[in-house]
């Protein structure tokens, strides 16, 4: 065995995204220049998603799947293969199957935008999350980091914050306020769970 290779190996994080991909970005610069933490790999569901470009400066490498790919159990054997400590889910919008859960329980975590439990669940997604959040004439709103398990937005809490509402924001104001907490918090959050650190700033 080349005792150099394992010494060097670094702890792996795989990210999981659908959509633009601004927290894909964000992590991907946090953990750039780590010594001990990489980005191993981003997962996407969607050929022409945003998120595939924001990795390509970086030169992380990208597994593009269907959803057949993800259920049929191709994906797992993937995850396997990388062992990642940490599946980070950044606006990935399909449900992952029971098997990836139950092989990497509490492994998985999510970011949601709003103040789970509240708007929460499924169809609770991008601007619908906001709307919602305005019909209710709620005076604060915010983020939420939490563990995946089998249900849409229902795992334990890791992590939120909460930020106001002024009467005169509409959702797009409430989404850009939200998407600020968690471009600021988010990666912090990732660091301190594999290295095992406090997080309650
Ligand atoms: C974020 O608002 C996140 O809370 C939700 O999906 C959105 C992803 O945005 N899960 P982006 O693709 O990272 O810009």
């Amino acid at each position: 065995m080349d005792i150099s290779l394992k010494v060097n190996q670094k702890t792996n994080i795989v990210l999981f995204a659908s959509g633009g991909g601004s927290n894909v970005l964000r992590i991907c610069q946090y953990f750039e220049n780590n010594s001990k933490i990489q980005v191993a790999a981003l997962f996407c569901n969607k050929s022409n998603a945003g998120v595939m470009d924001r990795v390509k400066p970086f030169g992380i490498p990208t597994f593009l799947f269907s959803k057949t790919q993800l259920e049929s159990g191709e994906v797992l054997i993937k995850l396997k293969s990388i062992a990642p400590k940490l599946i980070v889910l950044a606006g990935f919008l399909l449900k992952l199957p029971q098997q990836i859960v139950s092989q990497f329980r509490r492994k998985i975590i999510n970011i949601h935008p709003s103040l789970l439990p509240k708007f929460g669940g499924k169809g609770m997604y991008g601007i619908h999350v906001h709307q919602a959040v305005k019909n209710k004439g709620d005076t604060s709103t915010g983020m939420t980091i939490h563990y995946v398990d089998e249900q849409y937005d229902s795992g334990d809490i890791i992590f939120q914050k909460s930020v106001d509402i002024a009467p005169t924001d509409t959702p797009e104001d409430i989404a850009q306020k939200v998407l600020k907490l968690e471009h600021y918090y988010y990666a912090s959050v990732i660091h301190a769970l594999i290295e095992d650190l406090p997080y309650d700033w």
